[in-house]
């Protein structure tokens, strides 16, 4: 039977990496994120390497139709084995005294509401599958970041809420991954924002991407994938870094060497 996983933010970077690595896995892959042409794009990929591919265009911000959009999904296919909350927004980029409020909210909305929403609508069927939430996690959710409240404050929740959620239910697995320093847009967004962040930090991301030393997308994907496919049990409530490498391991004698090529 092939799996079903929903992956948020699916229509670039770290989430389009996720589903590529599902498809190629011959999964059904439910990708949810608001422009609809970057997800089609990303479903003719996902497609074009084995998988099934459904686009849900919309705005997770609004975690009510996120919660819709995983009944339908439970519906049109009748099961659900993983839910990847991976969508997230790294703005406001300043100083708590300095950012506007409404900023503030959307960043919470996004990065802690909405996968609350998601897993509430998701846990009944994982429940039944036996299935797997991955909660795509971050150094800065366990120490702070001058110039990224908001981010800070929403990841460490939905660190904690993923380790509460692991030990209230036993039937699923619920984990946090740190992806590490990944090479997609929000990388982008940190360079441009720079001036409003301590001169030694923007200058360290400057350098990584200077120096080629962001990772690509597609290799903490591929652990994202695999544990939405196979997490363990016991992996259950941890924060799992994606250099682990008994997972990386794992993931690639699953999932192969690389990522195959498919027409663009
Ligand atoms: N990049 C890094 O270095 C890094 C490091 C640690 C953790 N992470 C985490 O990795 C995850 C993915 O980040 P990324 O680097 O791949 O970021 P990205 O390139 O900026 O991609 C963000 C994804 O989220 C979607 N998204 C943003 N706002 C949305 C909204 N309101 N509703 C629905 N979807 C929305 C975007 O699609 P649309 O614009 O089409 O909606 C896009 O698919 C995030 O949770 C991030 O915190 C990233």
């Amino acid at each position: 039977m092939q799996p079903v996983i929903i992956v948020t933010g699916a229509s670039r970077g770290l989430g389009a990496a996720v589903a590529e690595w599902l498809g190629q896995a011959g999964a059904i892959v439910a990708l949810m994120a608001r422009n609809q042409e970057d997800l089609e794009q990303v479903a003719r990929r996902v497609e074009a390497r084995g998988g099934k591919a459904l686009v849900y265009p919309l705005d997770l911000s609004n975690p009510e139709a996120g919660a819709l959009a995983v009944q339908s999904v439970i519906e049109r296919c009748g099961r659900l084995d993983a839910l990847v909350n991976n969508a997230g927004t790294i703005h406001p980029i300043g100083k708590l005294a300095e950012v506007d409020p409404a900023h503030w909210h959307q960043a919470v909305q996004l990065n802690l509401v909405s996968p609350i929403r998601l897993m509430q609508a998701a846990l009944p069927a994982l429940r039944q599958s036996r299935g797997r939430i991955v909660n795509v996690s971050t150094g800065a959710a366990s120490r702070p970041v001058p110039s990224w409240s908001a981010y800070c404050a929403t990841k460490a929740g939905l660190l904690l809420l993923t380790a509460t959620v692991a030990a209230e239910e036993p039937e699923v697995v619920c984990l946090s991954l740190r992806p590490g320093v990944v090479d997609t847009d929000m990388q982008g967004q940190i360079r441009e924002h720079r001036h409003k962040m301590p001169t030694d930090l923007a200058d360290y991301f400057h350098g990584l991407k200077e120096k080629g030393e962001l990772e690509p997308p597609e290799v903490p994907a591929q652990v994202a994938a695999w544990l939405a496919l196979e997490g363990h049990p016991e992996l259950s409530g941890q924060l799992v870094d994606y250099q682990d490498p008994k997972l990386r391991q794992a993931a690639a004698s699953r999932l192969g060497a690389s990522l195959s090529q498919v027409p663009a």
